[in-house]
């Protein structure tokens, strides 16, 4: 595996490659590597005989008080895993690659409407953020196809929009959420959770499973769906930001006629926020 840290040791690294006439399949992520993250790796793989791999923790999408400077950084772990990976070559920037001009005075991308709903509507300019540094790595790596977890469906939902609206030639692959043996959805995030905590998460896949069964086993209202399962969640000592049935085209609310849902939620436990989600199918 090649790791270059500039643009300019990218580019090279790029057009080397493009000379071979080969494909580029490129894997954007924040480090602190787990088993979902390999998995968005091998699914890079599928699609293209070159994988990029980013690890940058961007700090235009974490707010004042978020955990930027906490996110956890594990260089030594992260390599191993994108050896066992494939990873053919590791882009790993400082800021002052990403944002030379510096980070107040970075041009921003920004999808409007979304970006600031469902997890945007607590979480500021968090989407901006990504979709800022999404676009500028996009426009570095200049990869055929890029690959997004679904766990933040969300944000592969956002980088959908941007890539259409922008034009870009770049298409991108949604990845199911790869979980622990309990139905925890592998976050970097999970290593903030005490002892206690941990054994409570996996509850937040049970709350959404249990929706998801009280719609289409019992008929139940979306809306109340909804209310039931933050009711589920408070009770099972979670502070719930959200929980809601959108329709999976556009994350816009269910019509009568819309069919394929998914029930996103975002929940507090302790300070650790969690968020998960679960696409279902209603029958015509
Ligand atoms: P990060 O949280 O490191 O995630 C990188 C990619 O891994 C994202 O596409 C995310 O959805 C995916 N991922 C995380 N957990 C997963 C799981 N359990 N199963 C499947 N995929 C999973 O998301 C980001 O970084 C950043 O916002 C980024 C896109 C890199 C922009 O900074």
């Amino acid at each position: 595996m090649i790791t270059v840290e500039t643009v300019t040791g990218l580019r090279e690294q790029i057009a080397r490659f493009r000379q071979g006439g080969k494909r580029i399949a490129f894997v954007p992520t924040m480090g602190n590597l787990h088993a979902g993250h390999v998995r968005l790796m091998q699914e890079a793989r599928r699609h293209a005989p070159v994988v990029v791999a980013s690890i940058y923790v961007n700090p235009l999408q974490f707010g004042e008080n978020e955990d930027f400077d906490a996110y956890p950084r594990t260089p030594s772990h992260d390599k191993v895993a994108l050896l066992s990976a494939g990873v053919d070559l590791l882009f790993k920037p400082a800021e002052s690659e990403m944002y030379p001009r510096g980070r107040t005075a970075q041009t921003f991308v920004e999808v409007p409407g979304l970006s600031n709903e469902l997890c945007g509507a607590s979480r500021p300019g968090h989407f901006r953020g990504v979709t800022t540094v999404v676009n500028r790595l996009f426009n570095l790596v200049a990869p055929d196809v890029a690959v997004f977890g679904k766990k933040d469906y969300q944000q592969w939902h956002l980088v959908r929009l941007m890539t259409a609206d922008l034009g870009l030639p770049v298409e991108i692959v949604g990845v199911d959420t790869v979980r622990e043996p309990d139905g925890l959805a592998l976050s970097s995030r999970n290593n903030y959770l005490s002892a206690e905590e941990r054994r409570t998460a996996p509850r937040l896949y049970e709350a959404l499973c249990r929706l998801r069964d009280r719609v289409l086993r019992e008929g139940m209202h979306l809306a109340a769906a909804e209310e039931n399962c933050v009711i589920d969640l408070q009770s099972d000592g979670f502070r719930p930001d959200y929980v809601r049935v959108r329709r999976q085209s556009d994350l816009q609310l269910p019509q009568a006629h819309d069919r394929p849902l998914v029930a996103l939620a975002a929940a507090w436990l302790g300070s650790t926020r969690l968020i998960d989600n679960i696409e279902f199918e209603l029958k015509s």
